[in-house]
């Protein structure tokens, strides 16, 4: 079995350019000769075809997911070299609250095919759903804009990512009975959840350091106009402050009205100056840190 790199892009609130930044990502890779996959994830608001120039795919995830297909046959070419896609679910009632084991079987599947890159692009919210396809990722994107609103949801997308990462190493059951089921709601800071751990269940304070000590993210902030402050430096501080977490700063990629104008015509946004190299850049900071 090859091993595919599994790279995820989130944010915790929609609009920010996932889809956008998953795309140009995926085409930076397949670029460089690499076959790469993007995996449309937005279970739910699907568009990722759009993006690549393609119209809507026969096949999608639904048909994965209601066992019509394999993953391999619902994946399509698109229009640049050595960059795939699968579109998708078209039926949100079916997927959008995938079971568990559902959700085992499709990564497990995603894993087993054969690509250098596959790119997760994930939906907004932070429903079950979309913070484990998330997590389910070798490394970890989440894009941002230069709002408070973008960063006061990006955090706490961040924090319900890393909480769900910590149930599930500890036993959903476990972390259920400790918490409640609002798992740590009461708390402000990662800090005070650790006093109340160590106070009542010592044996998961290994579990606590390795997620939120040791799980790295990649920050990348979208839409920037000159002149605005440096929202990632802030970005990354107030995470480590207040969740003892890494993140790892990729860069910035402007706002350009050329994207909303490829965005409103329905044509890929391939030669848009000053951004695909931005992405190009990105990419390559990723590759020096990862
Ligand atoms: N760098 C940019 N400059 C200008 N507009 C941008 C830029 N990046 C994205 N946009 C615009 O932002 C909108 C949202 O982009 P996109 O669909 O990629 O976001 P998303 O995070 O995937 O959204 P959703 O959460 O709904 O899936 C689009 O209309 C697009 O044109
Ligand atoms: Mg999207």
């Amino acid at each position: 079995m090859t091993k595919s790199e599994l790279i995820s892009v989130g944010s915790g609130k929609g609009g920010t350019g996932k889809s956008f930044f998953s795309y140009l990502l995926g085409k930076t890779i397949a670029n460089q000769g690499k076959k790469t996959l993007l995996f449309d994830g937005d279970l739910g608001c699907a568009n990722l075809h759009t993006l690549c120039g393609l119209e809507k795919p026969r096949f999608s995830l639904s048909d994965f997911i209601n066992n019509k297909s394999s993953l391999k046959e619902i994946i399509v070419k698109t229009p640049t070299e050595n960059l795939f896609l699968i579109s998708g679910a078209s039926d949100s009632l079916n997927v959008n609250s995938l079971a568990f084991t559902q959700k085992r079987k499709l990564l497990h599947h995603l894993r087993c095919l054969d690509f250098d890159s596959i790119i997760i692009d994930v939906g907004p919210d932070i429903s079950h759903n979309n913070l484990d396809l998330y997590s389910a990722a070798d490394y970890k994107f989440l894009v941002l804009n230069p709002e408070q609103v973008s960063l006061e949801n990006c955090f706490r997308y961040l924090k319900a990512v890393l909480l769900r990462q910590f149930s599930f190493s500890v036993g959903i059951k476990k972390s259920k009975t400790l918490f409640g089921e609002e798992l740590a709601a009461p708390f402000q800071a990662v800090n005070d959840m650790h006093q109340y751990i160590s106070d009542n269940n010592k044996e998961m304070l290994g579990s606590f350091r390795t997620i939120f000590n040791e799980t790295e993210f990649y920050l990348v902030v979208n839409k920037t106009l000159s002149g605005q402050r440096n929202v990632a430096e802030d970005f990354k501080n107030i995470v480590a402050k207040y969740l003892t977490t890494n993140i790892n700063l990729l860069g910035e990629i402007p706002f350009n009205l050329q994207v909303m104008d490829c965005y409103s015509k329905g044509t890929p946004p391939d030669i848009i100056p000053g951004v695909n190299t931005k992405v190009e850049e990105i990419y390559s900071i990723f590759q020096n840190i990862k």
